[in-house]
């Protein structure tokens, strides 16, 4: 659907396709333990977001130098335009690689490459955020931070995703302080899987401005009165959560039910290689499976700029929501 739109939740690595996937493998000498694309197809069957994330990371094991990483973030950029997104700003997981002995500054100046270029290229505005795994220890998403000093210029915000339960948002005080003082802005992945009381926690303990996901907050009626009255945006991925099972079947998503509660919903693609759309995909399903109409259509795209971070440029988040207002649907 071209609905001119931003997608706020987007893992650049859960973008990497299949074909690329064996593309890169080929020209870096690395081995995958798959025959072919076909068979590696048949792996995209998950019981949950840590099924998903065993394959997730060690399919990343084929992204190695600059040039890997632009290649990646361009071939996203090309579906996303052709989808109708306007403005991208997009995840990404340092940890992921520097654990495999790939540079930050690789990551970085390889996506940083891809997306400065990208409004001319593609006509998407981007803006890039750095997620901690939370998975891992408050020290090493401290060292990250450091690490990612000489490139700040590059990154707008910090995030936090990877396997949720279990590991609530407050160990990470510390470094979201330490990020906010040097003026980036601050998410975190919360009510995925794990309960509405992460959401809290990210919300009182880290300072986040928008919770992605925070499906689980239909389960406390006072945190969704909360979240309506403090307008914070979710980012819902809709196809995610019925890949990873956190909803049975896209018919029964609460998308339709946290729209009519008043939540600032948006809609994204989370990983779009493995769960079967991208963003233009994830809304003409949402339409078709939870019956929406062109007016909340509408609203989910007018909200996803709203919710974007482009404080710094309300020109050109006028200029977009004036091209959703103008949209004819066909
Ligand atoms: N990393 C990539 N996709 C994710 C998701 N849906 N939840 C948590 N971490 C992720
Ligand atoms: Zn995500």
């Amino acid at each position: 659907m071209h609905l001119p739109k931003a997608e706020l939740h987007l893992h650049i690595e859960g973008t990497l396709e299949p074909e690329l996937a064996f593309a890169l493998a080929a020209r870096n000498g690395v081995d995958l333990p798959y025959a072919d694309t076909e068979e590696l197809r048949t792996a995209y069957l998950f019981d949950d977001l840590q099924s998903f994330l065993d394959l997730y990371y060690a399919l990343m094991a084929v992204l190695r130098t600059e040039d890997d990483f632009t290649e990646l973030a361009d071939a996203y950029l090309a579906r996303a335009a052709a989808q109708g997104v306007r403005h991208a700003e997009i995840f990404f997981d340092p940890q992921a690689h520097t654990d495999r002995g790939v540079p930050i500054g690789t990551v970085i100046e390889g996506l940083g490459r891809a997306l400065e270029r990208s409004e001319e290229t593609h006509g998407v505005s981007t803006q890039l955020i750095m997620c901690f795994l939370r998975d891992k220890s408050a020290e090493s998403a401290l060292e990250t931070l450091e690490a990612a000093k000489p490139y700040l210029h590059r990154i707008s915000a910090v995030g936090l995703d990877s396997a949720e339960v279990g590991h609530p948002p407050a160990a990470f005080r510390e470094v979201y302080e330490a990020a906010g003082a040097l003026g980036l802005r601050k998410v975190a992945h919360a009510g995925e899987e794990g309960p509405p009381s992460y959401i809290t926690e990210a919300l009182d303990v880290l300072g986040v401005e928008r919770v992605d996901h925070g499906l689980r907050c239909m389960e406390d009626p006072e945190l969704v009165e909360r979240l309506v009255a403090e307008r914070v945006p979710l980012t819902l991925c809709p196809l995610s959560n019925v890949r990873l099972r956190a909803v049975d079947v896209l018919e029964d998503h609460p998308l339709p039910a946290m729209m009519a509660a008043g939540l600032l919903c948006t809609v994204n693609s989370d990983d779009p290689a493995y769960f079967g759309g991208y963003a233009g995909d994830t809304f003409r399903a949402v339409q078709e499976a939870l019956g929406l109409d062109r007016e909340q259509l509408r609203t989910l795209a007018r909200n996803s700029f709203e919710a974007a971070f482009l404080d710094h440029d309300e020109e050109r988040r006028a200029r977009y929501l004036s091209e959703v207002e103008a949209y004819a649907f066909d």
